[in-house]
């Protein structure tokens, strides 16, 4: 028996790339999946429709595994409304959300527009609430819980140059998924966070990679069993964490925060100064928060 049997999994942005990985591994194992994409290129413009969405739809359904698909924009609240209607409509339930559309306008800080900023937060992050919030209000009102897997990255847990307005939005997913693990306890949702790393149309050209044989470790394929992992219930013990899932196999990340300098009376910024090595890393002692 397959580890997602009999489950509804939605996943955004699986007209390609790792979504795409994702859906057709969670339908191996036993999943009918809503495969949603909206089309377009990297930096968010064109559309395809739901050609890709419904390419990646075929190929599991002549594979044997259920899905359909859908071509709504997760950045809309109607997007989001939409993509829960196609799993309802077609499955009557939804047990899983996987959030992971995504765009990129990377440019140094200085030289980001507006729109450039405005578009890739309202896809990643705007769009990570549009989806979540149907989804969530579903599984609560159903009483049934769920699994949510929520797509971070490394550019905004740890930075990475050219990316503020993606990074900014990156790690908003990730405070969304802190307080929603702590609000879901009580109706059995579990939301777990991710920070994938792989071989995709958004990495390909990365500095070092062009023209180069991609590491088979990094390809979607070889990555999507660790998110596998997430939403089943082999996970059923863990929400609110990261896990950084690469090349380099599977990791969790985690807040830390040094004990600090406490002195228990006022103090002044010469103090701090004079302190610096109980305050920073790596001499500090360390407390794990969350
Ligand atoms: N590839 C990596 O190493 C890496 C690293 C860190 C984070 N991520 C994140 O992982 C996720 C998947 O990335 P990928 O590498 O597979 O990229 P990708 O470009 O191959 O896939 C993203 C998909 O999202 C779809 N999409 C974009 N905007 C959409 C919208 N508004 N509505 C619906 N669909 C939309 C695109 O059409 C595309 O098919 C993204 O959130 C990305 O930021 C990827």
């Amino acid at each position: 028996m397959g580890l997602l049997e009999g489950k509804v999994a939605i996943i955004t942005g699986a007209g390609g790339g790792l979504g795409e990985a994702y859906a057709k591994l969670f339908a191996k194992e036993g999943a009918s999946v809503v495969v949603n994409d909206l089309g377009g290129a990297r930096d968010g413009s064109g559309t395809g429709a739901s050609a890709a969405a419904q390419k990646v739809v075929d190929e599991i359904v002549a594979a044997g595994g259920k899905a359909v698909a859908n071509g709504d924009d997760v950045s809309t609240m109607a997007g989001g409304e939409n993509i829960l209607k196609t799993a309802l409509d077609a499955y009557g339930q939804v047990d899983i959300l996987v959030c992971n559309a995504g765009i990129l306008r990377d440019k140094s800080f200085g030289n980001i527009s507006e729109q450039d900023w405005d578009l890739v937060v309202k896809v990643h992050l705007k769009g990570t609430y549009a989806c979540v919030l149907p989804v969530w209000k579903w599984m609560k009102d159903n009483g049934k819980g769920g699994s949510m897997v929520l797509t971070s990255s490394g550019s905004g847990l740890f930075g990475n140059f050219g990316q503020t307005n993606y990074g900014a939005a990156k790690a908003g997913i990730y405070g969304m998924v802190r307080v929603l693990a702590i609000e879901g306890r009580k109706y059995n949702i579990r939301v777990m966070c991710l920070a994938p790393g792989a071989y995709t149309r958004m990495t390909s050209d990365l500095p070092g990679r062009i023209g180069k044989e991609p590491d088979p470790m990094s390809l979607p394929e070889n990555i999507a069993p660790g998110v596998l992992f997430m939403v089943s219930d082999l996970a059923a013990d863990h929400s609110g964490k990261t896990l950084g899932v690469t090349s380099r196999g599977v990791g969790e990340i985690k807040m830390m925060q040094t004990k600090g300098y406490s002195p228990g009376r006022p103090y002044t910024a010469q103090d701090v100064a004079e302190n610096a090595a109980s305050v920073f890393f790596p001499n500090a002692e360390a407390r794990v928060v969350g």
